[in-house]
């Protein structure tokens, strides 16, 4: 199959991890005989720099032109500690969300047994937690009208939801419980926000219509507890956008590093898929950052093109570099690969060639 994606490295540690997610790719189209084209797009404060805009149109007009978007990180220093900046990186990618209507965030959260250690949590607490946070990704407080008065002493953010936006990803997220654990926990504030009281008259009238699914309602702060507490209970998370950015941060302790955790944005338009950790300036350029979120990111993408033996082998090949202990830096600071090799031994790996690797 032939495929074109365009790609965003980003800014701070995206470059070098997004092109761990490349390497895969090519491997994946060597071993499958597929043709995966891509092509480069700036967004971010690299955009900024280079261009004085953080998403320019030739990267909108690219991505609505391409089949998927592979997106690294981003964000920079010198914008998050100057409020008054009016140009910022993060504009672009909410603006790119916005114009590819990319309504549903998909975070899948996965334990693996070889990294329990490195969780905070006792393991007993960290077997078989698999569960997925849907979050709504274009509405919300992100989006709402902002303001900020003349005397710049009073600052507002508008959180608003329409039915039709709680409908369009509720039934993504219930058709996915479907065909898993069929357990769907809504996470809101319903007993404060008229938003979240909404989105639990909505859910409870689309859960008539997938009766198989157990529906559960929690709100956020219980929730925020539950996940360290219990997090096995957990199948799918549905939440509104900022309660999913902040409880999805907060799960990727469970995994021991959030360089770990990939996700996937789908919706109207053209789909992009992102590891879920920020840029890292601390790091960027050094080789150490890890991109197993950018891979497995990239896996999800093979899933969306429908190439699933293709995404079940890149799996086999991550679960394997961390079987075997080639982990980066955030995972083992002594004993640690460089972002580079573990791309290709990822790599190497779905080449057939784990042998030479080893020997
Ligand atoms: C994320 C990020 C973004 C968000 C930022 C960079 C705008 O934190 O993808 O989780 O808040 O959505
Ligand atoms: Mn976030």
């Amino acid at each position: 199959m032939k495929k074109s994606i365009t790609v965003i490295n980003g800014d701070g540690i995206g470059p070098e991890v997004t092109a761990q997610a490349i390497k895969v790719l090519d491997a994946i189209a060597g071993h499958f005989h597929h043709e995966f084209n891509y092509t480069y797009c700036l967004m971010g404060a690299d955009a900024i720099d280079k261009t004085g805009n953080p998403l320019p149109d030739e990267t909108i007009e690219s991505c609505l032109n391409t089949d998927a978007v592979l997106f690294g990180a981003i964000g920079h220093p010198k914008y998050d500690n100057d409020p008054s900046a009016k140009v910022r990186p993060e504009q672009g990618l909410l603006k790119l969300r916005k114009s590819l209507q990319l309504f549903a965030n998909i975070r899948p959260i996965n334990t693996y047994i070889a990294l329990q250690h490195l969780s905070p949590l006792k393991a007993k607490y960290l077997e078989n937690v698999d569960f997925i946070i849907f979050r709504e990704l274009t509405g919300g407080i992100y989006f709402g009208k902002k303001e900020l008065s003349e005397d710049g002493n009073r600052a507002s953010d508008d959180c608003v939801y329409t039915t039709p936006e709680i409908e369009r990803v509720a039934h993504l997220a219930f058709q996915y419980a479907q065909k898993r654990k069929k357990k769907l926990t809504l996470v809101d504030k319903a007993n404060v926000l008229e938003t979240s009281r909404l989105w639990r008259k909505i859910i409870q009238q689309i859960a008539t219509a997938y009766k198989e699914v157990a529906v559960d309602y929690m709100f956020v702060d219980n929730a925020s507890m539950q996940i360290i507490l219990n997090p096995k209970q957990f199948d799918i998370i549905l939440t509104e956008n900022m309660f999913g950015d902040i409880i999805s941060d907060e799960a990727s302790v469970l995994t021991g590093s959030i360089g770990l955790l990939p996700s996937a944005s789908v919706g109207i338009g053209t789909a992009l898929f992102e590891p879920i950790h920020g840029s890292y300036p601390l790091v960027a350029g050094k080789d150490t950052a890890n991109p197993i979120g950018s891979i497995l990111s990239a896996a999800m993408m093979l899933d969306y093109f429908q190439m699933p033996e293709e995404a079940k082998l890149v799996r086999q090949a991550v679960d394997w570099t961390l079987e075997n202990r080639f982990v980066t830096k955030d995972i083992d600071t002594i004993n640690f690969y460089f972002t580079s090799t573990i791309g290709d031994l990822v790599a190497e790996y779905i080449n057939n060639k784990i042998s030479d690797v080893v020997n």
